[in-house]
């Protein structure tokens, strides 16, 4: 059943920043990161970029369970890139994770954001591209060869700004 409060925040306890890398050592590392699979990696929660200021590390919650996770990594030309997106099994197919794109959007709108960039995964393509994701290169996307760049524009660049982002920032993908 779809909860009645849905909130994407900052983790509030240390409880909810332990849920917030147990979901994405689980959904993503153990799933897409695995020691005998093509591109072993392990967790790291002490990873550096988690204390960057310019990165905002979120919890979606469902009144007070932590269900979901995202980090937005606000970068100086107005792109923000959406990490590790996860929803826990439990409470996927009822539109969180949805509502939880929903969200970080506007949250990145309101931290000055112009564009949306994410590394999909292949089997989460459709996820992203029903939300208004495209395929399309982003300066820093993965190189991974599972991965594919998706951007969605959130408003329209003055065309002097356009002509000089488009080369270097937001190029078609082949
Ligand atoms: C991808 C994920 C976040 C989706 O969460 P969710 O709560 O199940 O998504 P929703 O129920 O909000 O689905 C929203 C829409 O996307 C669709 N969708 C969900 N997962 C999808 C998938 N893997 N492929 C294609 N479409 C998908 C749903 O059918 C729904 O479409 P609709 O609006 O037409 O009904 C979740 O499956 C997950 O955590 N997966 C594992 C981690 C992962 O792969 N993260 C992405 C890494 S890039």
């Amino acid at each position: 059943m779809r909860p009645s409060s849905i909130t994407l925040r900052p983790a509030r306890s240390e409880a909810e920043r332990q849920r917030y890398h147990a979901l994405r050592e689980t959904c993503i590392f153990d799933l897409y990161h695995r020691a005998d699979g093509p591109y072993p990696c392990r967790y790291d929660p002490g990873h550096p970029d988690e204390d960057d200021p310019a990165n905002h590390p979120l919890v979606l919650m469902a009144g007070d369970t932590v269900v979901g996770t995202i980090r937005i990594d606000m970068k100086p030309d107005g792109r923000a890139v959406f990490r590790l997106i996860a929803v826990d099994p439990a409470w996927r197919g009822a539109g969180l994770g949805a509502a939880l794109l929903r969200q970080a959007e506007a949250y990145a709108e309101k931290h000055g954001a112009s564009s949306l960039c994410v590394n999909a995964r292949q089997p989460a393509m459709g996820f992203y591209a029903r939300s208004g994701f495209i395929p399309c290169a982003w300066d820093g996307n993965s190189q991974c060869a599972e991965a594919i760049a998706m951007v969605k524009p959130l408003r329209k660049l003055p065309m002097a700004a356009r002509r000089a982002r488009q080369p270097a920032r937001l190029v078609q993908a082949a």
